[in-house]
């Protein structure tokens, strides 16, 4: 079981940004990942439809035979909370991990959230950070927009139409002096600068694909489902849509390009 893969999946291609720092922190893994490409976003769809893509998505990463789950993606993590009791292999989303680090990060209690519009909507990151301490205060803001700029390549900080959206959206935020702010979305490290510059770099911002990296890490430790082998972890690629999409995109949230290894599926 140890040697099998890690299988992580997301809506589309932001789950990248979570297998880039799984593969920094346990380089020996084997991961395969799934992008539900020809269904991208997720976010402004029903509760209903969400479950039921996960579901599918979770069907298909368990038929390559892998050791654990991860939903490397905000809305899942958010909307389909009953998906870890159906699993045969330990399973986690973003919104623990990740609220776990702000509510250590934040100096002046007083944490940011931004999501799509059913992760705000489902409160996931305020009811997960009110519980392990219920005297902080959490703003929250749903930010479509950013989906769409990453997915269409509008990620340059000094990209005039980046800098209106992100200020457009999170100026309610900075008006309530947070200091820590969930990226709650895994799209949203790379728009990351851009964030920040508004922002400023007082406001520590906390990244959902790497908190929940390092918590899987975590489980597979505990459980003793870590691969032996020290030779370098492959990783499988697996996408709705095309491939040809996955290559020309994948760069911007791996930092590398993807040549190999990418194949189509239907669900
Ligand atoms: N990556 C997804 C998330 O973390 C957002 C994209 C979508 O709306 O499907 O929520």
């Amino acid at each position: 079981m140890s040697d099998s893969a890690i299988g992580i999946f997301d809506s589309g291609l932001g789950g990248l940004t979570a297998v880039k720092e799984l593969v920094k922190v346990l380089p020996n893994e084997n991961i395969v990942y799934f992008g539900d490409t020809a269904r991208v976003p997720y976010g402004s769809r029903s509760k209903r439809t969400i479950v039921r893509y996960a579901e599918q998505d979770a069907t298909f990463l368990l038929s390559k035979g892998v050791k654990m789950i991860i939903a490397a993606c905000g809305t899942v993590s958010s909307v389909a909370t009953d998906l870890k009791n159906t699993l045969p292999v330990p399973f986690t989303g973003v919104v623990e991990p990740t609220a776990q680090a702000a509510v250590n990060a934040t100096r002046n209690g007083t944490i940011g959230v931004i999501g799509t519009s059913a992760t705000v909507n489902s409160c996931s990151y305020q009811k997960a950070i009110l519980a392990k301490n219920k005297h902080l205060k959490v703003f929250q803001q749903d930010c479509p927009l950013f989906v769409s700029l990453v997915e269409n390549s509008f990620i340059a900080e000094e990209d005039p139409i980046v800098q209106l959206v992100v200020e457009r959206y999170l100026r309610v935020l900075k008006d309530q002096r947070i200091d820590t702010l969930i990226l709650g979305c895994t799209h949203f490290p790379i728009i990351a600068k851009a964030i920040r510059n508004y922002l400023g770099s007082e406001v520590t911002l906390i990244d959902s694909g790497r908190e929940t990296a390092l918590y899987a890490a975590e489980v597979l430790r505990q459980q003793n489902l870590l691969r032996k082998d020290s030779s370098p972890g492959r990783c499988i690629y697996y996408v709705s849509d095309t491939v040809d999409d996955f290559k020309r995109t994948a760069q911007i949230f791996l930092g590398q390009s993807v040549m190999k290894d990418v194949y189509h599926t239907t669900l």
